[in-house]
């Protein structure tokens, strides 16, 4: 039996933080031995909340080495950015006739990015972001896209253009499923549910030792637990959310003192900060590597990038045969 297609992207955003790690990569890395993996660089969905386009191929590079400094194997699976394969723009096109505007709309996953970026207007390509997404999945027959919850919709109605394209002109493209990742989100160093980049509440992949620490130190914790001796609570605590992952032998341990009073935060804190740090330093020696060698990150891009277009161009000819347009 042929091993089953993943499709696995995300949006270049320049250096990736823990929980780009915890929420995806450590999951894409797991899966690139089980299935044949394609991973994307989702160049031009940035422009749907960004028309700034002058950091684009840097924030690509620096993305790209996050993900071979934590294990991607380029060798394996390809990794190339969607605005170099032309075939994204084209399927994008055929795929925008196959679904309403009515149900873009109901996408829940635009009404959030909406409402968190204050977006007064949303522009057409990014209504049709997930029309794009099912272009980027499709192109190479992906049958399973590895996604934390907020992606899900966005594969349904992939599922959904697959579908209706197969019924009209006949069978070409896979009904791809979700593969959810089971962690749950890391949450920032401010106490909110989510790391990430636009709200300045990160750990990145690239931080030194240093760095690490001087962020821990302003982490957020128990608001009730004012100095050591006050007993706190780990389960609405960042940095016990961060133990669970990094440092999991001594949760208990760490458990309980923090609930006795004996555990002080700023102690707690740099425990932690150390456990980081330790699982960081083999990433960051390897994106050292790759840093002094970008000639190596450049070929490792162009190899990619000819494997994904020769699938893309042979998906294309297919769909235009079935079309019969040429
Ligand atoms: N929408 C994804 C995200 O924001 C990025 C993405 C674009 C993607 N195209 C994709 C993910 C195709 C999986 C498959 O994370």
């Amino acid at each position: 039996m042929p091993k089953k297609r993943i499709l696995s992207g995300m949006r270049p955003t320049g250096k990736l933080h823990i929980g780009h790690y915890v929420g995806a990569l450590e999951n894409w890395i797991k899966l690139q031995d089980e299935y044949d993996s394609y991973h994307l660089i989702a160049d031009y969905h940035v422009l749907t909340t960004r028309l700034k386009t002058e950091d684009i191929y840097q924030d690509s590079i620096d993305m790209l080495i996050d993900w071979l400094a934590c294990g991607l194997d380029p060798v394996k699976s390809p990794i190339f950015r969607q605005s170099q394969i032309k075939e994204h723009a084209e399927l994008h096109l055929i795929f925008s006739m196959l679904i309403t505007v009515n149900r873009l709309e109901r996408n829940p996953t635009l009404k959030d990015q909406v409402r968190d970026l204050n977006i007064e207007q949303v522009i057409y390509g990014h209504l049709g972001y997930p029309v794009l997404q099912a272009a980027d999945i499709l192109l190479y027959k992906g049958n399973a896209v590895p996604v934390g919850e907020d992606q899900v919709p966005h594969v349904e109605i992939s599922r959904e253009i697959a579908r209706k394209f197969n019924n009209q002109y006949g069978n070409v493209f896979p009904e791809p499923e979700p593969l959810l990742t089971q962690f749950a989100r890391l949450p920032g160093l401010d106490g909110g549910a989510k790391m990430s980049k636009s709200l300045n509440n990160t750990i990145l992949l690239s931080d030194n030792p240093e760095t690490v620490k001087a962020k821990m130190k302003k982490a957020v914790t128990d608001p009730n637990k004012i100095r050591k001796g006050d007993p706190g609570n780990p389960d609405i605590c960042l940095v016990f959310a961060y133990h669970k992952k990094f440092n999991s032998v001594e949760v208990p341990e760490i458990d309980a003192g923090c609930r006795s009073g004996a555990l002080g935060c700023v102690d707690c804190k740099m425990r932690c900060a150390a456990k980081i740090s330790t699982f960081l330093a083999p990433i960051i020696e390897k994106r050292n590597y790759y840093e002094q060698r970008l000639d190596e990150v450049a070929d490792i891009l162009n190899d990619g990038e000819s494997r994904a277009k020769a699938t893309a161009e042979a998906t294309m000819s297919e769909v235009r045969t079935k079309m019969k347009i040429g």
